[in-house]
Formats: structure tokens, C-alpha cells, sequence
């Protein structure tokens, strides 16, 4: 066997709130394959969105350890997880996360300036990307001027800038109509397919079915899918 992506080991995120400790993450136990398409699933609070910032270094865990490859992110300090974040990982939230005065060439080359790339070649890339997710001739528009589902688009040309290996997606349908929602499952399909990492939160059904693995995530925890679906059926 191919020896995991991604894996952590009693990896736990807990936040004091006054006398309260919440557990966002308690003793989670994951692996997630190179080249996988890998979806998560839990209920609301169970962990999910904490466990992607964790696993592309946006965040730190407050114990147990998480492996990329054979590094250990929660060793790393904030200058090396910046170099990991810009090298190796491209996130795509659900809110799109855009800036609003920028037209969608200057939101797609925008990662690019920390990257030290000249002005021309980020307007070439930038444009380049925006083909490729079919919004060539949307460049010089600005989020308002958009679509929810080209919003998305845009995010995923950011998010593909600097040609992560790993692709974080949180949510990324769960603000778009079916059909939008449809042509970024496509778009995410064809990433895996290229030969990324994905990993991604989501409910969808359709996303389901393009899984390659699952994760379930109760309280905090990777469950096995028998004991997610039992507990889905005493909740509801
Ligand atoms: N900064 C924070 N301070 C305190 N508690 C937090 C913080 N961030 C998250 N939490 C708590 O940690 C738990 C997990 O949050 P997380 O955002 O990972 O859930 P989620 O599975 O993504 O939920 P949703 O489906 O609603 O997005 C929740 O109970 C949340 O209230
Ligand atoms: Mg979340």
C-alpha cells in the first residue's frame, strides 16, 4: 500500500470559551490518499471546516500531529506553513471569498503577487486560468457583475494559481443552483483527474458519487460510515 497523503494522529483543535472547552477536533484519527477525491461528511459543528484549515495549514492543531507526506505540519512554524500554503495548496471556500473592487483577472492573479510573479505574466496566467473554468470572456468583470456559480469559477482559478497538489474545498456548492453546482463538481472531477489531491466538504449526493474515499466526522471524530448512518438515523 501507498503510504498516506495526509494522516493524522490524535489530532485535536480545542478552544477555551470561558470555563468551556470546545472540542472542534478531538482525537482525530485520518488518512488520505495522494490523488485522491476525498469528501467529508458530519453535521454541522462536527469539525468538518476546522479539519480542512488544519490540513492546509491556515490553522494549528492544539495537539496530536498531522503528516503531509513525512512533514509535520504542527511542528512547522508560521514562515514554513506560509511556504506550504502558497506551494502546495489551493483553498476554495464556500463564500467565494473575492475581493469586490478587483475584476476577476485581478482576483485570480492576486495570490500571484506573493509569488513574486511579474505584472505581465500574472495577467497572462490569470487569463489563461479563466479559460480554463470557461470564463474567458468574464476577465474584466468584478464579483457583482457575476453569478454565484462564476463567483466559484473564479475562486477555483485562484485557487489553481500557483498549481497546488492539494485542492481544499469547503462547501463549494453550497451556495450555488444545481446546474452551477453541477459544473464545479465537474471542474473539481477534472482536478482529481488531472492528478490532484482533493478534498472536500460536502452534503451533495452528486459529490458523493465522485468520492473516491469518504471521511465521517461526529463530534470532532472520524466514525466508520456504519456508525454515521446510525447515528444520522437516531437524530432524525
Ligand atoms: N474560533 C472558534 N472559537 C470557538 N469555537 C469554535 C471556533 N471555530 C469553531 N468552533 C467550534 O468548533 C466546532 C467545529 O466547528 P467547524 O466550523 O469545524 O464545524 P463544521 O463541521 O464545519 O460545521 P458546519 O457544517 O456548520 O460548517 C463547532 O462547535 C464550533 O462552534
Ligand atoms: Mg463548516
Amino acid at each position: 500500500m501507498t503510504p498516506a497523503f495526509i494522516r493524522t494522529r490524535d489530532l485535536k483543535k480545542h478552544y477555551q470559551m470561558g470555563g468551556v472547552t470546545v472540542r472542534a477536533l478531538d482525537g482525530l484519527e485520518i488518512e488520505i490518499p495522494r490523488k485522491s477525491f476525498t469528501v467529508v461528511m458530519g453535521p454541522s459543528g462536527s469539525g468538518k471546516s476546522t479539519l480542512l484549515y488544519l490540513v492546509g495549514g491556515l490553522d494549528r492543531p492544539t495537539g496530536g500531529e498531522i503528516y503531509f507526506d513525512n512533514l509535520r505540519l504542527d511542528e512547522m512554524d508560521e514562515n514554513e506553513l506560509a511556504v506550504f500554503r502558497r506551494q502546495t495548496v489551493g483553498f476554495i471556500f464556500q463564500s467565494f471569498n473575492l475581493v469586490q473592487s478587483m475584476d476577476a483577472a485581478g482576483n485570480v492573479g492576486f495570490p500571484m503577487q506573493f509569488a513574486r510573479v511579474s505584472p505581465p505574466e500574472r495577467i497572462k496566467r490569470s487569463l489563461e486560468l479563466l479559460e480554463r473554468v470557461g470564463l474567458a470572456d468574464r476577465a474584466h468583470h468584478r464579483p457583482g457583475e457575476l453569478s454565484g456559480g462564476q463567483q466559484q469559477r473564479v475562486a477555483i482559478a485562484r485557487a489553481l494559481v500557483n498549481d497546488p497538489a492539494l485542492i481544499l474545498a469547503d462547501e463549494p456548492t453550497g451556495n450555488l443552483d444545481s446546474a452551477s453546482g453541477m459544473s464545479i463538481m465537474h471542474l473539481l472531477s477534472e482536478l482529481h483527474q488531472s492528478g490532484r489531491t482533493v478534498l472536500v466538504v460536502s452534503h451533495d449526493q452528486r459529490m458523493v458519487r465522485y468520492a473516491t474515499h469518504k471521511i465521517f466526522l461526529l463530534d470532532g471524530r472520524a466514525v466508520s460510515e456504519d456508525q454515521y448512518r446510525s447515528a444520522d438515523l437516531e437524530l432524525s
